[in-house]
């Protein structure tokens, strides 16, 4: 079985990061999102992968290459527009050929990986199979309505008044029936070539589309409030190691890795905590649940349940919480006075101003 996993997209919601970045590439505990999906791939047996970029795929490519570091070989496919899932599929055709394959939103986190699935997959010959979860609000995501036998009667992306609480999950199989379906299908009312359209299609036709439920944790990245809950998840599982330097009027307690080159001086750090190569962090309070990426520095500062990208720096901040910050920005004391808040931020970004 191959693998597909898709790395383009918009990414909307995850302005401004998504201006100068991939948000496949955000981190989750210092590491690319897209990287634990990659790892998922490997222990289920996958070795084909094709990565589907968009306007950052020269980053991607920079970052994963040919994939020999997964234990993967790695095929990127451009897509010239994000025109929608199914369009991504229809563009890796050749790439493809007539294998089965796992389609992966890589932008999606799933602790549990894909290994039970994809041995269900390989062990029947439905058209499709599709990854379920209940959600609180069906409406948002694309739904499906199975019956008692699993199979799936009908699809919706989005639907106002949702047949089920099951969502789709960003993980699909299919066989190689997927490519006349998504080639049968015309843009939705948001211009995209919908994947559930296509499924909708092979139901249609009669093929076999089957689902399995899940109730094991799953998270798509796709906002800074989902970045936050999957890096607090990952954290949870973090193994305390020390690399850095801690200075001797520092306290670590829980569990705090702290890379290779990283400096901790004066600092009280409450883990789950991860401080990334070349990180600075002096006369502050970190944590829990908070990411600092290389180079970052935070001094005079109270940071938690935060994630804090590569070169960022917080200064003199008596508290910062549930924040996302990006690469090389500067959060800092503004002057006493005047009684004003001065502000150089980019389109789309998001400042909350204590009264
Ligand atoms: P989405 O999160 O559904 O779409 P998006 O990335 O455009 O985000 P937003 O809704 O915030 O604007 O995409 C799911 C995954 O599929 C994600 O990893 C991006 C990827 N993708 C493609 O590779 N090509 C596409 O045409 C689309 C729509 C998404």
């Amino acid at each position: 079985m191959k693998a597909l996993v898709l790395a383009g997209g918009t990414g909307s919601r995850l302005r401004p990061f998504t201006h100068t970045g991939a948000k496949q590439l955000l981190p989750v505990a210092n590491r690319p999102v897209l990287f634990y999906a990659l790892d998922s791939l490997v222990a289920a047996g996958i070795r084909e992968v094709g990565v589907v970029v968009g306007s950052h795929g020269r980053e991607i490519r920079e970052l994963a290459g040919d994939g020999a570091e997964f234990g993967l070989r790695i095929t990127y496919l451009q897509q010239s527009r994000p025109l929608g899932l199914a369009h991504a599929v229809r563009i890796a055709r050749d790439f493809l050929g007539d294998d089965d394959f796992l389609l992966y939103l890589g932008d999606n986190y799933l602790p549990q990986g894909v290994t039970d699935f994809v041995r269900l997959a390989a062990a029947d010959a439905a058209a499709a199979r599709l990854l379920l979860t209940p959600v609180a609000d069906p409406s948002a995501f694309g739904v499906a309505e199975v019956d008692a036998e699993g199979n799936v009667l009908r699809l919706e992306e989005k639907p106002d008044t949702p047949r089920s609480a099951l969502a789709l999950i960003g993980v699909y199989a299919f066989s190689p029936a997927v490519h006349e379906a998504v080639r049968a299908i015309a843009p939705s009312a948001r211009g995209e070539l919908e994947i559930t359209h296509a499924v909708q299609w092979m139901v249609d036709q009669g093929l076999c589309v089957r689902a399995e439920t899940t109730t094991r944790p799953w998270r798509d990245t796709g906002s800074a409030e989902d970045m936050l809950e999957v890096n607090r998840h990952v954290l949870d599982g973090l193994e305390g190691r020390i690399e850095g330097k801690v200075d001797a009027h520092s306290t670590l307690i829980g569990r705090v890795r702290v890379a290779e080159g990283a400096v901790v001086r004066g600092s009280r750090v409450v883990g789950p905590v991860v401080i990334g190569a070349g990180a600075v962090v002096s006369n502050s309070s970190v944590g829990p649940y908070t990411s600092i990426g290389e180079d970052c520095r935070v001094e005079d500062s109270a940071v938690e349940y935060s994630v804090l990208l590569r070169g960022a720096q917080v200064e003199g901040a008596s508290r910062i919480e549930a924040s996302l910050i990006g690469r090389g920005a500067v959060v800092g004391p503004a002057p006493r006075l005047p009684q004003a808040h001065r502000l150089v931020i980019g389109d789309h970004s998001k400042v909350y101003l204590t009264p």
